[in-house]
């Protein structure tokens, strides 16, 4: 649709930027935390560093939260590392943990920058893991415990909760972020079951949010992108729906309708990979809603009809994501589409689809919690950094998002990956993502002093003038 007049962004638009806590924070065995299974990998890719140090925020939360509100941020999502609220994940609180997260939630409010926390990004306590993590059903009640002591002690102060970051990716992808016990027997199989507790885990937790803290909002954070057929052949869009239900759906219907999507389900049957549904599940499911649905966008994804073999199984992009199933569908590059430095394919159109398809489905507000650009940004003379690949990016996916608005789809904030730099999931911290540079290399921890990209310059304008100077 081209519109004669484009909608402004709403006033109180949420313009702010996102990291994780082991992303950036370090102090990884600091005042009582416990290990994550992200402290415990060892299969970092070679010369690629480990997140001990990371970008050092929990030291300098103060320094880089006066740089945010520098740069005008609304908003500021993070993640609280459940390691440092439980260090076993469940038992004994550590009061240090949560003493550090009040210090940082409270340098935030002086600025205005309003709190958005994820409450677990990929960090899952180590000790939970030992038990069987995600397949064990004790980790329902050990997050519904942690989810408690958040909403007491935060729920005063962060109006806006996630409850699990990108849980789809970590069931599609999981052995790419680390997080995926590779001892597992049939690790499909028990994936989808751990799918499952993590769906009644977000359930209670959403439950429990509206119960406590009845003016916050909470809701899931997924990565959602519109996958589209190869072609128009009707086999190809077959295709494509079978992705989209596997991939995306899932994931929102459990979260909005409390409902296996029906041809998700038949997958999970076909493949023999129902989980056990216990009595009062589905109960549980349905009784839990969202008051916004948060997504992660980086790219679209491009499926063909299937050719029932490995050869179905391809890479869209990053090497390191395996897209296609045998019987399903089948990954393929979108030729349309120009590639990042990492092999990512680049669709902002795809963004404005995205917003409108998940609108449209469930019709409840939306918050972009991530959306932005990897690339190994160079420090030049002067301490300056010329990252205007990253504007384009950004100018770029920001227009649609307008476009999205403008077509109809609400939209209350935007919160671009990362807020400084951090190390990547798994391609350590060459690949750059935020609007400050942090000195430090994979190998080498330097001064790790923080530097305004061109980036920031240009984002700060955005937020001064609501958008409408990109
Ligand atoms: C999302 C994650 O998958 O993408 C982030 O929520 C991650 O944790 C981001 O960093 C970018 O991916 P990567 O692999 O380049 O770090």
């Amino acid at each position: 649709m081209k519109h004669k007049q484009i909608k402004p962004f709403p006033d109180n638009f949420l313009w702010g930027a996102s990291t994780s806590a082991y992303q950036v924070e370090g102090a990884w065995n600091e005042d009582g935390k416990g290990p994550s299974v992200i402290d415990m990998r060892d299969n970092y890719p070679a010369g690629t560093t480990d997140f001990k140090v990371a970008s050092d925020h929990y030291h300098r939360y103060k320094e880089d939260i006066a740089l945010f509100a520098e740069m005008g941020l609304k908003a500021y999502r993070f993640s609280i590392a459940w390691t440092r609220i439980y260090p076993n994940g469940t038992g004994e609180r550590n009061e240090k943990g949560i003493e550090f997260y009040h210090h940082l939630i409270n340098e935030l409010m002086k600025y205005n920058i309003e709190p958005i926390v994820t409450m677990y990004h990929f960090d899952l306590p180590y000790a939970l893991q030992q038990q069987g993590g995600w397949s064990n059903r004790a980790t329902i009640d050990a997050f519904e415990q942690y989810a408690k002591t958040l909403f007491e002690c935060f729920g005063d102060r962060v109006k806006y909760w996630l409850t699990i970051n990108e849980q789809n990716m970590m069931i599609l992808h999981g052995d790419a972020i680390g997080t995926v016990d590779p001892n597992l027997e049939n690790p499909k199989k028990a994936l989808y079951q751990q799918n499952h507790h993590m769906f009644v885990a977000q359930a209670k937790a959403m439950i429990l949010c509206h119960k406590m803290l009845p003016n916050a909002k909470i809701g899931p954070a997924p990565n959602i992108v519109s996958i589209y057929p190869a072609s128009s052949k009707p086999e190809d869009i077959l295709a494509a729906d079978n992705y989209a239900a596997i991939r995306n759906w899932l994931y929102l219907d459990a979260a909005v309708y409390g409902r296996y999507h029906p041809i998700a389900w038949s997958y999970l049957e076909e493949k023999g990979y129902e989980p056990i549904i216990e009595d009062g599940d589905m109960e549980i499911l349905a009784s839990a809603k969202p008051d916004f649905i948060a997504f992660n966008y980086y790219t679209s994804q491009t499926v063909a009809a299937s050719n029932g073999d490995e050869s179905d199984i391809g890479h869209t992009g990053d090497q390191h994501i395996t897209v296609g199933e045998p019987g399903v569908y089948k990954g393929v590059a979108n030729p349309n589409l120009k590639k990042n430095e990492f092999g990512w394919e680049i669709d902002p159109v795809g963004f404005r689809t995205t917003c409108r398809e998940i609108y449209s489905r469930y019709n409840l507000p939306l918050l972009v919690t991530e959306n932005g650009l990897g690339a190994f940004d160079k420090l030049e003379d002067g301490d300056v950094v010329n990252d205007f690949y990253r504007i384009d990016f950004l100018r770029d996916h920001i227009k649609q998002l307008q476009l999205a608005i403008t077509d109809g789809v609400e939209i209350f904030g935007y919160c671009p990956w990362s807020a400084i730099d951090l190390i990547s999931t798994h391609q350590g911290c060459s690949k750059r993502y935020g609007f400050i540079y942090v000195n430090r290399t994979e190998d080498d921890l330097k001064d790790l002093r923080r530097i305004r990209k061109q980036s920031f310059y240009w984002y700060k304008e955005v937020i001064a003038s609501n958008g409408s100077k990109l």
